[in-house]
């Protein structure tokens, strides 16, 4: 766990391992800690020049200061790019760029200083709430199962990371660095789960998680409903694809209603929690199985959205659904052809066993609204790989029913840089949905628009609540390292869930 100091900003006897200095373009000899370093200023000029560093956003310039008189071992200079035109945005890929050279660099301990802020419309406590979550967030590394037997050494992490802070905005920057760690801690946690081998996260895995989280925040309680249970509020789509499973399916639901909660909103967050879609009789192929460990990404999305909400002692209630099951086959399994009963009343045709995402979605939908009076309502899915073939591994669709509900959604995942694009929700393309066995069946068939046919058949689930569905199914889990997300597990959403409740909690 990474540990935040706050000393001064010009205190002389501040000592560290590595000093993070961020540089506008050209401009890169001043700054807020030239007295910490101002004895290599010289140097550091003919060190740039020969790198062919200057202070351009996401530039690195690693330089060794002359000891006498200088308080960092080494100085990490990056470009902030050019002075007056930061935003947020740049601001975080320059401490990406910051914070993965000094991980390649294997660092553990580290510092870093305020930059001026005037004019950027960047406030000293949301930069070192910028530096706290993107340290965590880069600081990550893959939960492996490598052993020190087969020769692998343990990775190195960041341990204490000193923010140097004037003591104007100490107090702001304070809250900003706890707000940030709580971030990146929800991010990570979300990522591990994804990460985890399917044989070990699975719904039972999930519910232990949802009830030692409970037993953390005092704030959270948790009600688990089994098999027993759901079959008598007749969430029967939802059991339909737990039937070809040995793994006990479970149905979750968090809770976080603090006593100052705005009145009248109480946010739903389902995430959908598949912990492994082998396609059932509808089987994957194997290259199209591999990564399915990361169906349940949704859920991990809002299990960990939801203890950083409480973490943050934001005033607003919100309740987290995840409707846990494998996807799997035996002679139990459910069959294309079968004809479902949902906990909303409408029956659905199983066109495709392999699109059980909606089925689950659809009565944890109906859960969330009729036992949960949910009065705003966000899944997040890895619902459609058709999603790959419209914003490729970059960004996740967004599907509403309420256009104004949609715009907060978007602004809130605008604000921390997870991309979301608004995808069409057309009646027309509802067709694909229709079958002459049941109000819907689970796929658009060959009519595509895969994506959108998927979220039509959720709509009617969600009714009229305000509703947002967003599909990660491209984004959940990447083949790459991109931005400040590693290879693997994203926990994409997250972030934005939070924010989310932020800004509705501050609504009037
Ligand atoms: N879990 C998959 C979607 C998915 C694909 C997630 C790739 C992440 C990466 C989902 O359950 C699924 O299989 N959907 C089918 C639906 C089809 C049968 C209508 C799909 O996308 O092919
Ligand atoms: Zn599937
Ligand atoms: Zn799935």
């Amino acid at each position: 766990m990474m540990k935040f100091t706050l000393p001064k900003l010009n205190a002389s006897g501040v000592k560290t391992r590595l000093l993070l200095v961020g540089v506008f373009e050209k401009n890169f000899a001043t700054g807020p800690v030239a007295g910490l370093n101002s004895s290599c200023e010289g140097s550091v000029a003919l060190h740039a020049q020969v790198e062919g560093f200057d202070g351009k956003a996401e530039q690195t310039l690693l330089h060794f200061p002359n000891a006498k008189g200088v308080a960092a071992q080494q100085v990490l200079y990056f470009g902030l790019g050019e002075s007056g035109k930061l935003t947020l945005t740049s601001l975080r890929e320059a401490l990406t760029a910051a914070f993965k050279r000094a991980k390649q660099l294997k660092v553990t301990e580290l510092s870093i200083a305020q930059i001026p802020l005037d004019g950027t419309g960047i406030s000293a406590e949301l930069y070192a709430q910028t530096v706290a979550e993107y340290a965590g967030m880069v600081d990550y590394t893959i939960n492996h199962f490598k052993t020190a037997k087969g020769g692998h050494k343990p990775e190195t992490h960041v341990t204490s990371l000193q923010f140097l802070a004037d003591d104007e905005t100490a107090a702001d920057s304070k809250r900003g660095l706890e707000a940030g760690r709580l971030i990146a801690t929800a991010v990570n946690r979300a990522r591990d789960l994804v990460n985890l081998p399917p044989g070990v996260c699975t719904p039972t895995y999930l519910a232990e998680q949802a009830t030692a989280l409970a037993r953390r925040r005092w704030s959270i309680t948790v009600r688990l409903v089994q098999r027993d249970e759901a079959k008598k509020l007749g969430m029967h789509a939802f059991l339909a694809v737990a039937k070809g499973s040995d793994q006990k399916p479970v149905f979750i639901e968090l809770t976080y209603a603090p006593k100052n909660a705005v009145p009248g909103k109480v946010l739903g967050l389902v995430g959908k929690s598949v912990t492994f879609d082998t396609g059932g009789y509808d089987i994957k192929s194997a290259d199209g199985m591999l990564t399915m460990k990361c169906d349940m990404a949704g859920g991990a999305a809002v299990l960990s959205a939801i203890e950083a909400i409480a973490a943050l002692k934001l005033p607003i209630t919100v309740k987290a659904y995840m409707a846990a099951t494998e996807n799997c086959i035996n002679g139990k399994a459910y069959k294309p052809g079968d004809v479902l009963q949902t906990m909303a009343g409408l029956t659905v045709a199983v066109d495709n066993t392999d699109a059980e995402g909606r089925l689950t979605l659809a009565d944890a939908i109906a859960f969330a609204r009729e036992v949960g009076g949910v009065t705003h309502l966000v899944d997040v899915a890895t619902l459609t790989g058709a999603m790959l073939g419209t914003t490729a591994d970059v960004g996740a669709g967004s599907f509403t029913n309420n256009g104004a509900w949609q715009n907060e959604v978007l602004a809130a995942a605008g604000s921390v840089d997870e991309l979301l694009w608004p995808m069409p929700m057309w009646p027309q393309l509802k067709k694909g949905n229709n079958t002459p066995m049941a109000d819907l069946k689970n796929t658009g068939g060959k009519f595509g628009a895969g994506s959108s046919t998927a979220a039509l058949f959720i709509a009617p689930f969600a009714g009229d609540t305000p509703w947002v569905h967003l599909d990660i199914a491209g984004t959940a889990y990447r083949g790459r390292e991109f931005g400040a997300d590693p290879e693997g597990g994203t926990g994409f959403g997250t972030r934005t869930l939070i924010a989310l409740a932020k800004n509705l909690s501050e609504a009037k």
